[in-house]
């Protein structure tokens, strides 16, 4: 991470306030002397993340999401550390020398960016080949599939050649190196062949990021031959659990909703039918990702799987996915066709408006997928089958919306709205007397003793953070030493150092943390809410409390964790025993 020099990396930070910066994505809210806004890494339509102006800092009360400004700008871009630096120095207009980088980060950031200059020529050789005398039984193929001229044009479509180095040759000739090459994912290497194309006599499916930048390509064979499609492995620049099949176009579609397929040709005949908010997974099961990646451009998804078993599967599987990101989900019906392309193929268009029009809400496809585990002809399975709808039904939040779906339910399964009112909340009963969505999160300070450790240390380190302060007040009475959690102990030897060089600065804490887990530990810790305070007391009588927790469970650990007959450390945890006796808090 480390390949701007820290002076560098400060400086763009003190020129991207973290206000001005979140902003300019998405819309904040005054509260109290603060910022609030929707998180946009998850997702329930309530402000839970807050940001902090004096600590340069945002944090996810909902999802835990949290970071400082550089963290920001990775997440909701999907960019590496390097990249996010240049986006916010040129934000600023501040220059970045090249000069720091080091030879190793320079490789990889040129890697994704040579990656991108070669697919982008593949696809124009993809493009060109379609219209050579060569590619003409493939551009058959794509008209024969009812493609226009235009269609074919605005998804770049292309082929690949018959002999199977054609592309091989034409990027060599333009000087790229085997080496960028094999990276890129276009060419397979064996012993006895050397290098060759990895596509040969296949329509081609250029893969584009948001940004319309070709990431990887998709091939389908014309005929009936295995794999039917082949596409582009992950590479430096694809990664397919981001990115979705048509996204670049259907982003700036203005629909009401998002239509989610299973295939390339799906989302092609539905965009040449109108339908130009069509999206695909690339390949490979829907992730959570692409999820909170369709929240940025919509509410409401629209999911138009395969009617065969595997699709209804795959529709049950991106549900909860949807639901997690905060997005209403739909499930399409095309029965009697497999695909959507089929469908628009054999009634058109209006038909399939008509489709999208009488969609059926997430919620009854599922209870449809769960009736088949029970017999609902026979009483006792009938019973369970309607608690666990129950269950269900308690999952909507809004009193109206669940009333709604109480109606619904009720009408379809023939059974009065007052019958199944009384089960739900017999269930909710149940389950604890609160919906199950909605159940509180058990109070701080009440967990399991192991639970317990952390928060403490966690809960002192977000008041050493909290400002230059504190850190030198607290100080005089807490040691790195004295945090058994290496998270926190780490953290606060990083501010002390900060505090001695002048630089105070907690949100720089991220840079040292790279594993993902490790920076959620740290957003927990220092967007931790203090207790509110009445006063300087009381605060001071809190964090007594706190420190001395934090004190004892460190001569605990240490007692444990002794060599038996180590009278050095008997006597250091004698004389800390001792202090802590004597331990007075003033906040001076
Ligand atoms: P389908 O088999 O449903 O393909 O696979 P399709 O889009 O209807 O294909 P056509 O209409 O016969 O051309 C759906 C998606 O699954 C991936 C591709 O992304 C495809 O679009 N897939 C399928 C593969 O990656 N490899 C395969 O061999 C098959
Ligand atoms: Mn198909």
């Amino acid at each position: 991470m480390g390949f701007y020099s820290q002076e560098l990396v400060e400086e763009i930070r003190s020129r991207s306030d973290i206000v001005d910066v979140i902003s300019g994505y998405i819309k904040l809210q005054r509260k109290g002397s603060g910022y609030v806004c929707v998180c946009p890494f998850h997702n329930d339509h309530n402000p839970s993340m807050n940001v902090n102006r004096p600590r340069q800092m945002y944090y996810c009360f909902s999802c835990g999401a949290g970071g400082d400004v550089f963290r920001f700008v990775m997440d909701y871009e999907n960019l590496s550390f390097p990249e996010a630096v240049k986006v916010l120095a040129d934000r600023a207009g501040i220059a970045l020398p090249e000069r720091e980088e080091s030879r190793e980060e320079r490789e990889q950031r040129d890697l994704k960016d040579r990656i991108l200059e070669v697919n982008k020529l593949a696809a124009q050789f993809y493009y060109y080949m379609l219209r050579q005398p060569e590619g003409r039984q493939a551009h058959e193929y794509l008209t024969g599939r009812g493609l226009s001229q235009e269609t074919i044009r605005s998804f770049g479509l292309g082929c690949s050649g018959k002999r199977g180095n054609e592309l091989y040759q034409y990027l060599k000739s333009k000087g790229y190196p085997d080496s960028l090459l094999k990276e890129s994912g276009l060419m397979n290497a064996d012993e006895k062949r050397g290098m060759y194309d990895r596509f040969w006599n296949r329509v081609m499916f250029p893969i584009m990021d948001t940004r319309s930048r070709v990431i990887g390509f998709g091939g389908r064979v014309m005929g009936d031959a295995k794999p039917k499609y082949l596409n582009s492995p992950e590479t430096r620049a694809f990664d397919k659990s981001r990115n979705l099949y048509g996204l670049h176009l259907a982003k700036a579609s203005r629909k009401p909703n998002m239509i989610l397929c299973e295939g390339y040709m799906d989302v092609i005949a539905l965009h040449q039918a109108g339908f130009n908010q069509a999206v695909a997974s690339l390949g490979t099961a829907f992730t959570q990702q692409q999820s909170v990646i369709l929240k940025r451009y919509t509410n409401e998804v629209l999911l138009t799987y395969d009617s065969d078993d595997a699709g209804v599967r795959a529709a049950a599987r991106a549900i909860p996915i949807l639901k997690d990101a905060g997005l209403r989900a739909r499930v399409i019906n095309m029965e009697p066709y497999k695909d959507p392309d089929e469908f628009i193929r054999a009634l058109g268009a209006e038909e399939f408006q008509k489709r999208i029009d009488s969609a059926e809400s997430s919620f009854f496809f599922e209870l449809r997928i769960l009736e088949r585990n029970y017999d609902l002809k026979d009483p006792e399975s009938k019973t369970a089958f309607f608690r666990e709808v129950s269950g269900k039904l308690l999952e909507f939040e809004a009193g109206i919306e669940r009333n709604n779906y109480i109606e619904a339910t009720a009408a379809r399964y023939h059974l009065s709205t007052e019958q199944l009112r009384k089960l739900v909340s017999q269930t909710g009963e149940r389950l604890g007397g609160m919906p199950r969505a909605a159940a509180p999160k058990p109070p701080p300070g009440r967990k399991k003793p192991d639970d317990m450790e952390p928060a403490a240390q966690r809960l002192l380190l977000g008041w050493m953070s909290a400002d230059e302060k504190h850190f030198r007040s607290i100080s005089r009475y807490v040691e790195p030493e004295d945090f058994t959690d290496p998270l926190c102990r780490k953290a606060v030897e990083l501010l002390k150092e900060q505090t001695e060089a002048g630089m105070f600065q907690p949100a720089s804490l991220y840079q040292y943390f790279t594993e993902e887990e490790d920076q959620k530990k740290l957003s927990a810790a220092l967007g931790a809410q203090l207790p509110s305070l009445g006063g300087r007391t009381e605060e001071e009588k809190a964090l007594q409390e706190t420190i001395l927790r934090v004190k004892q469970q460190s001569i605990a650990w240490q007692t444990e964790n002794m060599e038996p007959g180590d009278m050095d450390t008997l006597m250091k945890i004698v004389r800390k025993r001792r202090e802590i006796e004597k331990l007075h808090i003033s906040l001076d």
